[in-house]
């Protein structure tokens, strides 16, 4: 089925789509000392939970894009719902693609690194779309343990596009080789996980109800259960997920 239709659906209860408890965004935006004359580019920036976040607790305004026609029009509805006119752009492009004419105070890629190769790619684009001193936010996988060949051979074939996953101190080094330094770390806990994981499995249990006819509800439940049984026998265990932020140089 269309992949940008199998993630709208799976995950159509998520306000944030990754692995960490929406509150976590506004621990991370103290942690930044944001402020209301703050420019904040989100790329991949899903249902634009971080930027509607940071926009209602600091004031912030900023660019959010997405690739996904289904994501960035549910994105559009809720900023028209919770913050119209609050300076919160969405943009519908590849973040491969995208090419501000404005330098910001803050970029996030949080959940799609795949767009710039992984994470140290992603590093380097934010830090390219950011003033001297501003400040790059990621959230990357990374492995709590060596997974075991089967859970890499699936990850593989289910996400082809999926680049290197690193451990945490190699994810640090890459960020420091760049000049970056740490500002905030956070990594989810398996209750985050579970939450995640097991909303996407709840959005499916109910689209299956209310949609018993759907030419696409074999290929997505099929699916799901797939990614389910991966989850629960090696992945919550392996994989983990963290957010980090760091400072860019002068
Ligand atoms: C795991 S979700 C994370 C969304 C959001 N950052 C969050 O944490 O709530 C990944 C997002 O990347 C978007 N995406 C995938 N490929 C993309 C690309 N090439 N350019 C821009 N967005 C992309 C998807 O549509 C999806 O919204």
């Amino acid at each position: 089925m269309d992949r940008w239709r199998y993630y709208d659906l799976t995950h159509a209860r998520h306000d944030v789509m990754n692995p960490m408890a929406p509150a976590r965004l506004d621990e991370l935006g103290d942690a930044l000392r944001l402020e209301a004359a703050d420019r904040v580019l989100d790329v991949a920036c899903g249902h634009a939970e971080l930027l509607l976040r940071w926009h209602a607790r600091f004031g912030v305004t900023g660019v959010g894009l997405d690739a996904s026609p289904f994501t960035i029009a549910r994105a559009r509805r809720r900023v028209a719902e919770r913050a119209p006119g609050a300076g919160i752009e969405l943009v519908h492009a590849r973040g491969e693609e995208f090419a501000p004419s404005e330098r910001f105070d803050v970029a996030c890629c949080v959940g799609a690194s795949w767009i710039w190769g992984g994470h140290a790619g992603t590093l380097r684009a934010l830090t390219g779309f950011v003033r001297p001193s501003g400040a790059v936010v990621t959230g990357e996988v990374y492995w709590k343990e060596p997974p075991p060949p089967a859970y890499l051979d699936y990850l593989r074939a289910d996400e082809p596009e999926t680049p290197e996953v690193h451990d945490l101190a190699t994810c640090h080094r890459l960020a420091l080789d760049q000049g970056l330094s740490l500002v905030w770390f956070a990594g989810s806990t398996d209750a985050e996980w579970d939450r995640y994981e097991l909303l996407q499995s709840a959005a499916v249990d109910e689209f299956a109800r209310a949609h018993p006819d759907d030419p696409d509800l074999e290929a997505l439940v099929t699916e799901r259960r797939r990614h389910d049984a991966a989850y629960l026998a090696h992945g919550r265990r392996c994989l983990g997920w963290a957010l980090w932020a760091f400072r860019v140089p002068r």
